[in-house]
C-alpha cells in the first residue's frame, strides 16, 4: 500500500485526476469507478478542468457506480446515480450510455446486486476504483463487520452514516436506511484502488485502516489486501500516522514518471 500525505485536498484531487488521465491517455476506454460524497468532488474537478485544457480526452472513458441507496425513486436527486451523473458524468461531456451503476429502484434487490457485477465482470473490470472513507472506516457502504469477502449486495446502514449523510436531505427520516453497495470483494477486484480522506474527522479511521490488523471492523483495511492500493490523505486526516514520515520520504523520493 502507497500512502501520499499532500498538503490540502485540492493537491490530493490533482494527484488523483492525474492518474486518472494518464490511465485514459494509455487506455481511453478505461472503466473509472466512482464514489459520491464530499470528498471526491476535488478529484472530478480536476479532471474537468484537464479534459477542458485538452489535456486528455475522455470520450471513450466508461464510469461505474459504487454504491447507491435503496427505494429512493428513480430520478431523486440524491440518488447516487443522479450524484454521480450531475457532478461527474455530465460536467465531462459524456452521455449517459458511458455510465452504469446498480438499479436500487429494483423491486427485487438480490437480483439487481448479482446482476450488477455480472454487468462489472463482463465490462473488463474496473480498471482504477476511487473510494472515500466513511469515519467508522467503511468504503462503498460496507459498514464495519462486513465480509472482507463480500460481493455487491443490499445492506442496513449505520445511524452514525445515516446522520452523516442527513446533510445532503431535508431531515434524518428521508436517510434510507437500506443501500446496495459494491462489496469488499467486488472492491478489490479492480486494478488499482484509490482512496482520498480529506480532514481530520477521517484521521482516526485512516490510521486504522493503513496500520491496525485487518478486521471487518474497519472495512476499509481490507485495501491491505490489496496488490495496486493508493491512500491519498492530507494532512490533518494523516495525523494519527505513525509512519507519516516515512510515507513522506518514500514519495518524495520517487521518481515523477512512476506516478501513483
Ligand atoms: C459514497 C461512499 C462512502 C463515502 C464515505 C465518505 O459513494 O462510498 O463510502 O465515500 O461515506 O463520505 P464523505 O466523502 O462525504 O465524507
Amino acid at each position: 500500500m502507497e500512502v501520499v500525505i499532500v498538503p490540502d485536498a485540492a493537491s490530493g484531487g490533482e494527484l488523483i485526476a492525474e492518474a486518472m488521465a494518464e490511465l485514459l491517455r494509455h487506455k481511453p476506454d478505461a472503466l473509472l469507478g466512482v464514489a459520491t460524497g464530499s470528498t471526491p468532488l476535488p478529484v472530478y474537478e480536476a479532471l474537468t478542468a484537464k479534459v477542458r485544457a485538452g489535456e486528455v480526452s475522455v470520450s471513450a472513458a466508461r464510469i461505474c457506480q459504487l454504491d447507491e441507496y435503496v427505494g429512493l425513486p428513480h430520478g431523486h436527486p440524491e440518488s447516487y446515480r443522479s450524484v454521480v451523473l450531475r457532478e461527474f458524468v455530465a460536467p465531462l461531456g459524456l452521455p449517459e450510455s458511458s455510465f452504469m451503476g446498480p438499479d436500487g429502484t429494483a423491486e427485487d434487490v438480490a437480483a439487481a446486486c448479482a446482476a450488477y457485477d455480472r454487468a462489472l465482470a463482463e465490462a473488463g473490470g474496473v480498471d482504477l476504483q476511487l473510494l472515500g472513507i466513511g469515519g467508522d472506516g467503511h468504503i462503498g457502504f460496507n459498514e464495519p463487520s462486513s465480509s472482507l469477502a463480500s460481493r455487491t449486495r443490499i445492506k442496513t446502514l449505520t445511524e452514525r452514516t445515516r446522520r452523516d449523510n442527513a446533510r445532503f436531505f431535508d431531515s434524518l427520516e428521508e436517510v434510507p436506511h437500506h443501500v446496495i453497495t459494491q462489496g469488499i470483494g467486488t472492491i478489490l477486484d479492480a486494478r488499482h484502488v484509490v482512496l482520498l480522506a480529506t480532514g481530520g474527522a477521517k484521521a482516526d479511521a485512516v490510521a486504522l485502516a493503513v496500520e491496525g490488523p485487518l478486521s471487518a471492523l474497519v472495512p476499509a483495511s481490507a485495501l491491505q489486501l490489496h496488490p495496486h492500493a493508493t491512500v491519498v490523505v492530507d494532512e490533518a486526516a494523516a495525523s494519527r500516522l505513525k509512519l507519516a514520515d516515512y510515507f513522506r520520504a518514500t514519495y518524495a523520493s520517487k521518481p515523477d514518471w512512476q506516478g501513483i
